[in-house]
């Protein structure tokens, strides 16, 4: 069917200086003489001085520090403003939109909970709006959608650089370019027009054949993905699909699959740009930019170079996928749905779960809608069972959808999508994060174990609905919603059928959804939407009550180093107390969790009650347990890191690998920084953590033998021995630890870094801010 392209946008600034960014790239071909992976050309195309960058001939990637010129930046909520306030700019430097999805709990549904939503959190929304009206900020508020599928609608361009403020980011690589999620102080480099700073990433090659069928889709692509490369896996690198098998997949499914290279902690994840995006530019209004595209593309830039290497290639034979279920409580625990039964079983879980829940901003595209609604659809023409319940209830569980945007809410509506899932049950909630981010009010479990199924893209403990007895799994829409006419863990949908009241049995066909909608995208409720490019208002004023405990001006950190200048040990930190050993995995959610919390991240006393309170001590095993050796106590983290604080003692915490795995959630690194951490000592660190740690002045350091970790316990005391001749400009990536026991025995340990020369000053300046605003005076 022929599709109704939308009413074309202005689409001057969407569009990527294509011929600015070939001619870079002609440069760098010049300079490198060898052929390049996608991801090499849109990233180095994007280097402030590529003849300085690449001067040293040596190898790039894993190696080189790249200054970058992204094109783009988009925040979420309150994370990148506070900071580039600070900064003392009249304007942002680049392209940049504010998005409010965060903080809308779910409970009755989108129009209920949207508007009590907006009450409770009025403070911050105005905030956020006043910041977007004073900087020319183009501000999407509470109720217009997930950041990441508006970022896909409106802003997303093949070839593009940008960085967003929130992990999952890199879904905008279903368009074919490079976004990478990052904290809010990297987002202020671009804001304030510094050059942003990565360590070139490795690049993997996924070679894709075949194609997928059935049931099978590309969530289970990367689901099945994730098994295999584990939480780990992407460190330090891109991931670029490439082969025949990329262009048989829709650009929102690939767009989800770019979405959950985040699980596996890649830097992002991107595609040539193929028919498909082309289509869905066309379909969003953004044929100008197609038609830029589709220049760019004849010109070799935006697919990889025939001859091009990879440091890794993983070969995937679609036609061998099939639909697969992650969890719970990790992402990368993948079972193939045809032994998910027998795992639940060998398990001892019960056979059953509790909540279906569709949407987010991983699988809320056109396409995962009308394949849901198809399953609904048969479901209802077959005559499943109702509940007793309702009359309507069809699902034999509590059934939740989450559209990501007001434009697919609205279409969704007109074409006849929701009334098809509401028909058998389904609640249909804001245009936000919702149960996805915690904001899930959820009353029928309590403490309960119990599992839900969710087409979400991350599955921590407690992250849903804060309960940490409930097993969250994670799989394809379509697979979410035909288990939750069953309501058991244990039903297949390809080969079981369910009963029907008649006496016989139904068995659904393979779901069929449509990627574009026929008579194109509606707009819906224009009111969400910001006008476009808006100019600077310089005399808007921000307010911030002064006893706001929702918002709070972040004061600037002192440097480590402005006690101990003058002293004998120069530029070494000061002796660092270990205020605990954190055991097992800890991830961003357990640093600084998420659900009712978010409501103080604008304020960082507030929300600094809830450093690591579900951090497990390796000293005893107790969560949010400290031990105070000073005074002989134990309290909670979060009390015994203030009690440091008030006695001005800096610290260090000890931790395990992949710390701070997850989101780009910059709290994580604040909150301890606000307390006086100064060094964190880990088994290893997740990329986006460890450089919000380095933006905030907290030294990561990594353990070479692993096995140190259980050497230092809470209570010891550490010395950094090596790091002023680092500072002092003789680069050493190794570090001396000196530990002295609490029983007065010394030893000395060896730790590495990563930091590169910039990032040692800002830890000379106490962080990145500091060091920006010293640089601007
Ligand atoms: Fe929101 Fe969940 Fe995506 S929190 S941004 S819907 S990962």
């Amino acid at each position: 069917a022929t599709q109704v392209p939308q009413v074309e946008k202005d689409c001057t600034s969407l569009t990527p200086p294509y011929d600015a960014l070939l001619d870079k790239l002609a440069l760098v071909r010049q300079i490198l003489k060898r052929p390049l992976t996608l991801s090499e050309k849109i990233l180095y195309s994007h280097v402030a001085d590529p003849m300085k960058a690449f001067s040293d001939g040596g190898r790039v990637r894993g190696e080189t520090y790249l200054q970058l010129r992204p094109e783009r930046v988009a925040m979420q909520d309150a994370s990148a403003q506070l900071q580039f306030m600070s900064a003392g700019l009249s304007r942002c430097a680049v392209p940049t939109s504010i998005h409010c999805d965060h903080l809308i709990q779910a409970l009755e549904g989108a129009e209920a909970d949207l508007k009590r939503s907006i009450v409770s959190n009025k403070e911050v929304f105005d905030f956020l709006q006043s910041a977007a009206e004073k900087y020319g900020i183009e501000f999407w508020r509470p109720g217009s959608g997930i950041i990441h599928q508006i970022v896909l609608e409106n802003y997303a361009a093949p070839g593009m650089l940008m960085l967003g403020t929130d992990s999952h980011t890199p879904n905008a690589g279903g368009l074919g370019m490079l976004a990478i999620g990052v904290g809010g102080a990297d987002a202020v480099d671009a804001m304030t027009g510094t050059p942003w700073e990565l360590k070139a990433p490795r690049v993997v090659g996924i070679h894709l054949k075949g194609k997928l069928s059935g049931w099978s889709t590309p969530k289970d692509l990367i689901l099945h993905l994730a098994g295999k490369l584990t939480v780990r896996g992407g460190t330090g690198s891109i991931l670029e699909y490439y082969g025949p098998g990329v262009s048989s997949q829709s650009c929102t499914g690939l767009a989800t699959i770019a979405n959950m290279g985040a699980e596996v902690g890649a830097t992002t994840s991107t595609f040539p740009y193929t028919p498909n995006m082309q289509a869905y530019l066309n379909a969003t209004g953004r044929a100008p930019v197609a038609r830029a595209a589709d220049r760019a593309a004849s010109q070799g830039f935006l697919s990889a170079d025939e001859s091009a290497e990879y440091d890794d290639v993983i070969d995937l034979n679609l036609a061998d996928i099939e639909p697969t279920i992650n969890g719970p409580f990790t992402p990368d625990l993948a079972t193939p749905l045809s032994k998910f039964g027998s795992f639940v079983a060998s398990q001892g879980w019960k056979d059953e779960f509790s909540a279906g829940l569709i949407g987010s901003c991983t699988n809320s595209s056109y396409e995962d809608m009308t394949s849901v609604a198809n399953l609904a659809e048969q479901a209802k023409a077959a005559g499943l069972n109702a509940k007793a319940t309702s009359i309507q209830h069809i699902f034999q569980v509590p059934f939740l959808c989450t559209p990501g945007s007001e434009q697919i809410r609205a279409t969704m509506e007109r074409d006849g999508v929701t009334s098809a899932l509401v028909d058998v049950g389904a609640v249909v909630l804001a245009n936000a994060c919702g149960p996805c981010i915690g904001q899930w009010k959820r009353e029928d479990k309590g403490n309960e174990e119990n599992a839900i199924l969710t087409s979400f893209n991350r599955n921590f403990k407690s992250r849903n609905d804060g309960n940490a007895l409930t097993m969250n799994f994670l799989a394809s829409p379509t697979i979410v919603t035909a288990m939750a006419f069953s309501g058991r863990l244990s039903f297949n949908p390809i080969v079981d059928s369910l009963p029907l009241p008649s006496g016989g049995s139904f068995k659904f066909s393979p779901p069929e959804g449509q990627d574009l909608p026929i008579n194109g995208f509606t707009a819906g409720n224009v009111q969400y939407y910001p006008s476009p490019n808006p100019a600077p208002q310089p005399d808007v004023e921000i307010v911030i009550k002064k006893d706001s405990q929702r918002l709070e001006l972040l004061e600037p950190f002192p440097s480590h180093f402005g006690e101990a200048s003058g002293n004998m040990r120069g530029m070494e930190l000061p002796p660092l107390k270990v205020l605990i050993r954190v055991r097992g995995k800890c991830t961003t959610d357990h640093i600084s969790a998420a659900g009712p919390w978010l409501k103080y991240k604008g304020h960082l006393t507030n929300i600094s009650e809830n450093l690591l309170i579900t951090a497990v001590n390796d000293e005893g095993g107790d969560i949010n347990v400290a031990f105070d050796t000073d005074t002989n106590s134990s309290g909670t983290i979060p009390e015994i890191a203030k009690r440091f604080k008030t006695r001005k003692q800096p610290w260090a915490l000890v931790v395990d690998e992949n710390y701070g795995e997850g989101s780009a959630r910059e709290h994580a690194a604040l909150q301890p920084r606000f307390y006086g951490c100064a060094a964190i000592v880990a088994r290893s660190f997740a990329r986006i953590h460890e450089t919000n740690l380095k933006k905030q002045g907290v030294l990561p350091l990594w353990f070479v033998d692993k096995d140190d970790y259980y050497r230092i316990g809470s209570g010891d005391v550490l010395e950094t021995m090596g790091l002023a001749e680092t500072l002092r400009g003789t680069p050493n990536a190794s570090i001396e630890l000196r530990v002295t026991k609490r029983d007065g025995q010394v030893f000395q340990i060896l730790t590495k870094h990563t930091m590169s020369v910039d990032q040692l000053s800002w830890l000379r300046a106490g962080s990145a801010l500091n060091h920006i605003r010293s640089c601007m005076k």
